[in-house]
């Protein structure tokens, strides 16, 4: 459904579409659409998604632990976590690894609680980067994502405090308590209802990726100047 998905109805198709096939079991994984390709000049993007995630969905398939994978943390992660900032095209595709521009994680310094803090890895293994490395899951996010989001962003710190201002500025734990629904581990509610609270909250309809039954993961969509 998303690949033929048009204009600013992106999102909503793709929850739909779920809805309509029964609400749950086939996740509806981005690598689904082929990305645009990559290397070339790509156009620039056209909307931005915030993706979040469920922590107790994915840890629920953690089988070993280290450090750096926040399902392993002493104290279990209660709350949606940032996956990444996402420049889209309306069409269902997106652009990636747009620039030549390796992570530094020393430009990060001033973030870094905020970012172990919100935005965890939930994974031990290292992530792929664009043009054949591999590093740490902010580096596969600004590779891939970030550098595609010009002229809205234009360098690391940039990226990761827009992302993290979005998710601090609209936090769907409380969007989703206006509605009555108490996000935690085994609670079970309607997927419509999910959408019809997020979107009388928001504004605008969640984007909404179920593994096995559960939430996975939610996806807020924004203008490209940030505003929902
Ligand atoms: C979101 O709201 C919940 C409920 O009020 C709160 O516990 C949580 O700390 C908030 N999250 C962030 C990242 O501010």
């Amino acid at each position: 459904a998303m690949a033929t998905a048009t204009a600013t109805t992106a999102c909503l198709l793709a929850v739909w579409s779920l809805v309509a096939a029964g609400l749950f079991g086939t996740g509806l994984a981005r690598s689904s659409v082929a990305p645009a390709a990559v290397g070339k000049e790509q156009r620039e993007f056209d909307y931005f998604a915030l993706a979040l995630q469920w922590p107790g969905t994915i840890c629920s398939s953690t089988r070993h632990c280290c450090a750096v994978n926040g399902c392993c943390r002493s104290e279990a992660l209660h709350t949606f976590t940032i996956h990444g900032l996402w420049p889209d095209y309306d069409d269902g595709t997106w652009p990636s690894c747009c620039r030549h521009t390796s992570f530094d994680m020393d430009k990060l310094t001033p973030l870094k609680p905020a970012l172990d803090k919100y935005w965890p890895s939930l994974y031990c293994s290292s992530s792929s980067t664009c043009f054949s490395g591999r590093g740490p899951f902010w580096a596969h996010e600004w590779e891939k994502h970030g550098t595609c989001s010009a002229p809205v962003v234009h360098e690391e710190l940039q990226y990761f405090t827009a992302a993290i201002d979005l998710y601090l500025k609209y936090n769907v734990t409380e969007m989703l308590a206006t509605g009555d629904i108490l996000v935690s581990n085994g609670k079970e509610y309607a997927l419509s209802d999910v959408i019809d609270t997020i979107k009388h909250a928001f504004g605008g309809s969640p984007q909404i990726i179920c593994k096995k039954g559960s939430v996975e993961e939610l996806r807020l969509c924004f203008t490209k100047d940030l505003k929902e």
